[in-house]
């Protein structure tokens, strides 16, 4: 098996080399003045199980993904297993309105005819995993992330909705620590609490687990009233961090203490490695 890691994911690749003991095959990845991706392999790669790793995120990342996929083929490799750690435009995935396009299959679609398994982390809906058309695995993870939050001490975990409440509570289950889901409450005709759904938040450590943190706003919101009903501690996690211009002091003004992500997006705030989720990803596969 031999890795070959895009310009998204160089820690991760290099990661997930020595966890799984495969050589990382080197590329030259660059970009011509006009934007458009230039991509040269420049180790052998015939007759090997390649494995591709490469966040989707921004555009010209999925450009280079695509690109990635031929050069692999053209130099011989035996099969193709594509790692997207962070599947950008996975939120566009349902025709919201008539006329929508589903984003999140039409790329899939494109990152699936070029390879033979597809391999993602924390996909923001499971039923995007059947965009593929191929085999694929979606693996968590929340583990790691969990054991940083305990190493923190957060004494409870809770999910900024409903939909997210399977995550918030694998971690908690993992830590030992209670869980809940936030939740809109209208007091009156212009006024709406944001609150745990069952729990007291007064002097606890808390932690708001999301898949994604995008401008910020969610967690802004949440951590600012859960600081007003007396949390002592506020983290925002989640398992990809796009962190948009503002966003990092769009929380800390709504009083967010730690922030943290994982590398499937790498940046200042990818304190959690998500290479032993991508390896135990490649086990599961066929
Ligand atoms: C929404 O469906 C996602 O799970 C996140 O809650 C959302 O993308 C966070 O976005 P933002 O940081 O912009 O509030």
């Amino acid at each position: 098996m031999k890795i070959l890691g895009g310009s998204a994911n160089p820690r991760l690749a290099k990661d997930l080399a020595q966890a799984s003991q495969a050589a990382l095959a080197r590329c030259e990845v660059r970009q011509f003045p006009d934007d458009e991706v230039y991509v040269r392999v420049l180790d052998p790669l015939k007759g090997e199980d390649v494995v591709i790793v490469q966040t989707t995120h921004p555009n010209g990342r999925l450009v280079e993904l695509l690109l990635l996929e031929a050069a692999a083929w053209d130099q011989g490799a035996a099969s193709v297993t594509v790692v997207v750690p962070y599947f950008a435009y996975s939120r566009q995935d349902r025709a919201f309105q008539e006329g929508e396009v589903v984003s999140a299959k039409a790329l899939a679609d494109a990152i699936a005819a070029k390879a033979d398994r597809v391999v993602t982390i924390d996909p923001h809906k499971e039923h995007i995993l059947g965009f593929f058309g191929c085999e694929t695995v979606g693996e968590s993870a929340v583990p790691e992330i969990a054991r940083v939050l305990g190493r923190e001490g957060t004494n409870l975990i809770l999910a900024p909705d409903r939909g997210a409440m399977e995550r918030a509570e694998a971690a908690a289950k993992i830590l030992g620590v209670d869980c809940d889901h936030l939740e809109k409450k209208r007091l009156s005709g212009d006024t709406v609490e944001i609150t745990p759904k069952r729990l007291d938040v007064r002097g606890k450590s808390v932690a708001i687990l999301d898949d994604i943190i995008s401008t910020g706003g969610t967690i802004a919101t949440a951590a600012r009233e859960l600081k007003r009903q007396g949390a002592q501690r506020v983290a925002a996690a989640c398992t990809h961090g796009l962190f948009l211009p503002g966003s990092a002091e769009r929380m800390r003004h709504a009083g967010v203490d730690l922030v943290l992500a994982t590398d499937t997006i790498e940046g200042p705030w990818s304190k959690v490695s998500a290479a032993p989720a991508v390896a135990r990803a490649l086990s599961r596969l066929k």
